[in-house]
């Protein structure tokens, strides 16, 4: 049976302690785990995990990536006995990055219908597990300058040739079996051709989780070591949000709903709080928010000097993200998460 847990055994007499009379104390609900469990406001549930990874190319290739202890770029086979390993935790889905071959000023390899997220994405379908699978759809990853679009002779980033060729990276890996596609180039138009493309090409049941708004965050550091894809020049500060627009990230959001998103997803979470539940507040779609991979390795890179609890941190700020209005949270420690929660039941 569960009681009351005293702090310690007893502690000294108190001396002169009036009683006092309060109408409300909210200790009460505090004093035992059993009563904290009972009142408990928000749960994490593994199905509402997402699971990113970063698929490279090659066979048996298992790579650790120095910034994010834990997480490791794999080849398509083995990126597909990890999702059976995540279905097999109960983690919801995952969300595949591919890093190609070969780079080019299109990002061509992006959309190859033999490319690496295309291959793992078939191997995946054809295990048949009960899990989301999710791709990110964009061209970072597979660009030789490293930006979200091709770039134009002016320099800058052409926001309407990126739509193209985001259209068509998301019809590959839909033919390829994604369940979801999730863009997050920040191209103003972006949904709106993804859908179109899908539609017309018989892909009317693939659904579109929006990185509606999306800050140039600083926090986005160690994906790019992960996935070779930081910026050969400038930044992405002319199509990613000023992390200090909270109405410009609603107008987005407003945007992607109306052209066809059917889940939006908030980036970075921590920081982008306000954000999700604003959308919570504004929006009858799923919401997402992604603990990107700088507040990953924070927490690692804490944990791992013995400053922080990883486990406990973890679960505190994920929580938050789903105390803040998030029904899907996209985390690297998705499958820890759903480890602890099973160890915990
Ligand atoms: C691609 C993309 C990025 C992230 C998700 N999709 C990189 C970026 O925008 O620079 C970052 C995810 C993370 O940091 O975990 N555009």
């Amino acid at each position: 049976m569960t009681t009351a847990i005293p702090i310690r055994a007893a502690g000294p007499r108190i001396p002169d302690a009036p009683p006092v009379r309060l109408p409300t104390r909210l200790r009460r609900l505090r004093r035992s785990p059993a009563l904290r469990a009972l009142v408990r406001e928000t749960r994490l549930h593994p199905s509402m995990l997402v699971a990113p990874m970063f698929v490279c190319p090659g066979v048996e290739v298992r790579e650790s990536i120095g910034a994010m202890p834990g997480v490791e770029r794999l080849s398509p086979d083995l990126a597909a006995a990890e999702v059976a390993a995540l279905a097999g935790l109960g983690v919801g889905g995952v969300l595949l990055f591919g890093l190609p071959v070969a780079k080019d000023a299109l990002g061509t390899e992006a959309s190859a219908d033999d490319g690496v997220v295309q291959d793992a994405f078939r191997r995946i379908r054809a295990l048949e597990l009960p899990l989301v699978t999710i791709a990110d759809t964009c061209l970072c990853e597979y660009t030789d300058h490293g930006h979200c679009g091709p770039i134009g002779p002016d320099g800058r980033v052409d926001n309407d040739a990126a739509l193209a060729r985001l259209a068509s990276i998301a019809v590959s890996q839909a033919r390829a079996g994604a369940d979801v596609v999730a863009p997050s180039a920040m191209m103003d138009g972006q949904v709106a051709a993804i859908r179109a493309a899908l539609d017309a090409a018989g892909f009317g049941d693939t659904a579109i989780m929006a990185y509606a708004a999306k800050h140039a965050s600083a926090f986005y550091g160690p994906f790019r070591e992960a996935a070779g894809s930081t910026p050969a020049f400038g930044d992405r500060r002319s199509y990613q949000m000023d992390p200090a627009n909270g109405r410009e990230a609603m107008r987005e959001m407003q945007l992607d709903v109306t052209e066809g998103a059917d889940m939006l997803l908030v980036k970075p979470g921590l920081p982008g709080l306000d954000l999700i539940a604003a959308a919570r507040e504004r929006f009858d779609l799923p919401i997402a928010a992604y603990q990107v991979s700088g507040e990953y390795a924070m927490i690692a890179a804490a944990a791992a000097n013995g400053w922080i609890d990883r486990r406990a941190a973890t679960l505190e700020t994920v929580g938050a993200m789903v105390r803040a209005g998030a029904g899907i949270v996209i985390t690297y420690a998705a499958a820890d998460i759903a480890r602890w929660l099973r160890d915990m039941a």
